[in-house]
């Protein structure tokens, strides 16, 4: 049997994650949900944590964990986050965030030359070092003397291994961005590292980019791009601005993963939206894109597929929600994308 953990989360999280599971359901493959609908915003206000871990026992026991959206400005202590997406990524060590982008309609796309508009890559993001190490303080804080610091790491095994892990997602080439001509020992040894892995693909192009100008490539010529590699905080840009060239942030979809072990945590890339909770406006398709991707690696590749094919289909006939141009609340969406299943 088949589990997979579910936790809706905050805003618009519960709308959609209930869309992406309605669709595996209608595919039939027996897959079985624990639903951890405490984890939330909510629990962390009245109990100052949202994740026990009798619930992360739970989710480590998955075989995977489809996540809706962790955050709400009702708690603006990073804290929240951090006990939960952040202890997830790391103490699974889901070092590898995949976040592939393709313009599902040309109507979406909010680039004025039609000739420009093909996109379908994905970010390789790696997921457990760089800005987001948590290695850093502040001196004097609160005062006009204070000094911040925050510490990008990266380590050779850290980067060699998602290296590694862009190379094996690539058929056509791999693009590495950093930014070496400005952080020099980082910078260093990323470039150190690709120059060694990239010689194992004879076979796939592979190039560089600093990050400025990779940021104006993906909007100047997107349709160049199959895969890159980058490390945490350009990968998190990079992504949603690759994003909103695919058609916008309610489509895309995310895959947090280690290979090695097979864990996985999948996850729209958007936040939980509160200004749009409870309208129905909310956009269900990041949601049924990143729970194909969980079935990808659960090994239904085929039911993946259908899935990605009803999502295109319900977009073309625009039976989807406004900001895709149609008029269709998240419930109907889904069911849209559930129809076109059958
Ligand atoms: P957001 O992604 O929630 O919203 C940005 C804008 O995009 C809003 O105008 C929203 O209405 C729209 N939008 C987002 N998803 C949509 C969808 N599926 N359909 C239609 N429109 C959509 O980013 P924001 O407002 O900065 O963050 C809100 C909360 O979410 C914050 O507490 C933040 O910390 C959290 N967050 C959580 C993330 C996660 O769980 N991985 C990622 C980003 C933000
Ligand atoms: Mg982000």
């Amino acid at each position: 049997m088949t589990t997979v953990a579910v936790v809706p989360g905050d805003g618009i999280g519960p709308e959609v994650v209930a869309e992406a599971v309605a669709a595996v359901d209608e595919l039939g493959l027996g897959i079985d949900f624990d639903v951890l609908d405490g984890i939330n915003a909510r629990t962390y206000r009245e109990r100052g944590a949202a994740m026990t871990d009798a619930d992360f026992d739970r989710v480590r026991a998955a075989d995977g964990v489809l996540v809706g959206a962790i955050g709400h400005p009702s708690v603006p202590d990073p804290a929240y986050g951090r006990g939960v997406l952040l202890r997830m990524r790391f103490e699974l060590d889901l070092y590898a965030n995949y976040r592939p982008v393709r313009l599902l309609h040309d109507r979406l796309s909010p680039l004025r030359d039609p000739t420009r508009r093909g996109i379908d890559c994905a970010i390789v993001r790696e997921n457990t070092e760089g800005l987001y190490a948590g290695i850093g303080g502040a001196l004097r804080p609160g005062t006009d003397a204070e000094v911040a610091v925050d510490t990008e790491v990266s380590t050779h095994s850290g980067v060699t291994r998602v290296l590694r892990f862009a190379l094996s997602a690539a058929t056509r080439s791999v693009c590495m961005v950093d930014k070496a001509n400005a952080v020099e020992s980082g910078g260093g040894l990323w470039q150190r590292c690709w120059d060694r892995e990239r010689r194992t693909r004879p076979d796939l192009e592979t190039r560089h980019l600093y990050v400025d100008v990779a940021a104006m490539r993906l909007v100047r010529d997107p349709d160049s791009f199959d895969v890159i590699v980058t490390n945490n905080s350009y990968g998190d840009i990079l992504s949603d601005l690759a994003a909103e060239v695919g058609g916008g942030l309610g489509c895309a979809a995310s895959a947090n993963l280690n290979p090695e072990t097979g864990a996985g945590l999948y996850e729209p890339v958007h936040g939980s939206a509160p200004d749009i909770a409870g309208t129905g406006l909310a956009n269900p398709v990041g949601a049924v894109l990143s729970a194909a991707l969980l079935l990808d690696r659960l090994g239904h590749a085929g039911p993946a597929r259908s899935l990605r094919a009803a999502v295109r289909e319900t977009v073309e006939a625009a039976r989807c929600t406004p900001d895709l141009g149609g008029d269709l609340d998240t419930r109907a969406a889904g069911a849209a994308i559930r129809a076109a299943c059958r």
